[in-house]
């Protein structure tokens, strides 16, 4: 087994011009691509989650591309004992995803859940055979969530679940993965097991298809404060969800610095570039822009333009949201027709991988 070695720079640099290129690949070509992402049922989802991919799935949709989304439930078990909310949020989840435009009842666009598909869970072991205990232990993303979740032991399944989503992407054929910059050392996992597969047991055509990262944006959305990225559990996440009042009274509570010249500096005022970002990205304008329009009116005005740009942003996807949550069948509908999808590619493609394998028996 080859041991490929991480270098988190050297891939973010190649991905982003990778990733410019394979744009450019797919508008030629839409119809030639399979999109495959997903998202974690941790929480409804939020500003970081809408810039940092979903607006990118809704463009590809829109391409002509046809898209599946795994809603990864089991993966919610690497990082936490209780499962009470997983029902909860996938519903928020999907009705998030359709607030956006994603069209889940259309026929180029699938959402999935993970535990509905059990040959991802049969494909899972012959990928575990493919990769190191150590190239899994040093997988960067998994040591951030490992220390983000706080974890005084690591259960068996957060290590396997780089591998776990590589049964996601390759039991479904995924060709193109919109993600954020975090989930760049997993899709190399998934592509170093499609290559070792290939070579172990060869088939003409190659028994999985090699999936390739598309990142939309490079830099994650800051939570509110700059403490780092935006996420529901440290508190610092604008909820597609909440209200105009709810958003206006979160972002009214977002630390800021006590400077009264609005300036866009990163480095030096990360709360202030935090809230200066978001409004530029819901208002397709540059941060500088911004702060130059605030001037020297201070943190209260800034917080007061921020909140403007966010629920006018955020509006039409939440009265659409509003609207989808009124009929009580739709999540249910959304999903079976993901559910039936997913799992016969899944069955199609373990059914290869075990003729592959040898272990076919005719019975
Ligand atoms: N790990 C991803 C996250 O935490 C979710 C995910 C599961 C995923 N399976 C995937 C993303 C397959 C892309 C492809 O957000």
């Amino acid at each position: 087994m080859s041991n490929s070695t991480f270098n988190p720079k050297q891939t973010l640099e190649d991905a982003v011009r990778r990733s410019v290129q394979l744009r450019q690949e797919i508008e030629a070509d839409p119809q030639k691509y399979r999109v495959l992402t997903g998202d974690r049922p941790t929480g409804a989802l939020h500003l970081g989650h809408l810039f940092g991919t979903l607006l990118a799935r809704v463009e590809m949709q829109n391409l002509g591309m046809e898209t599946l989304i795994v809603i990864a439930d089991y993966q919610v078990l690497t990082d936490r004992d209780a499962t009470e909310h997983i029902r909860a949020n996938v519903q928020d989840i999907v009705l998030d995803y359709l607030a956006v435009g994603l069209d889940l009842l259309g026929d180029r666009t699938h959402a999935f859940v993970h535990s509905a598909v059990p040959e991802l869970n049969q494909l899972l072991l012959p990928f575990l055979s493919l990769v190191s205990m150590a190239e899994l232990d040093r997988n960067p993303t998994m040591k951030q969530e490992i220390a983000d979740a706080g974890l005084r032991t690591v259960n068996a399944l957060m290590y396997a679940y780089p591998v776990h989503q590589a049964a996601d992407i390759l039991a479904v054929k995924g060709t193109v993965v919109p993600v954020g910059p975090d989930q760049l050392p997993h899709l190399e996992v998934t592509r170093d097991i499609a290559r070792r597969f290939n070579a172990r047991f060869p088939a003409t055509p190659p028994v999985l298809t090699l999936p390739e990262a598309l990142l939309s944006d490079p830099q994650p959305v800051s939570g509110l404060g700059g403490g780092g990225k935006m996420s529901k559990s440290r508190g610092n996440a604008i909820l597609l969800k909440m209200t105009a009042d709810e958003t206006a009274t979160m972002v009214r509570g977002a630390t800021t610095d006590s400077e009264r010249l609005i300036t866009y500096e990163p480095e030096r005022r990360p709360s202030v570039a935090a809230l200066l970002r978001i409004a530029a990205l819901c208002s397709g304008r540059s941060p500088d822009s911004v702060a130059v329009e605030i001037g020297n009116r201070g943190a209260a005005a800034l917080k007061e333009a921020v909140t403007i740009s966010i629920n006018t942003f955020l509006a039409p996807i939440r009265r659409r949201r509003i609207e989808y949550a009124s009929d009580p069948s739709i999540v249910e509908r959304v999903l079976r027709k993901g559910n039936d999808l997913a799992r016969s590619e899944a069955i199609a493609t373990l059914e290869r991988v075990r003729t592959a394998m040898g272990m076919t028996y005719g019975v």
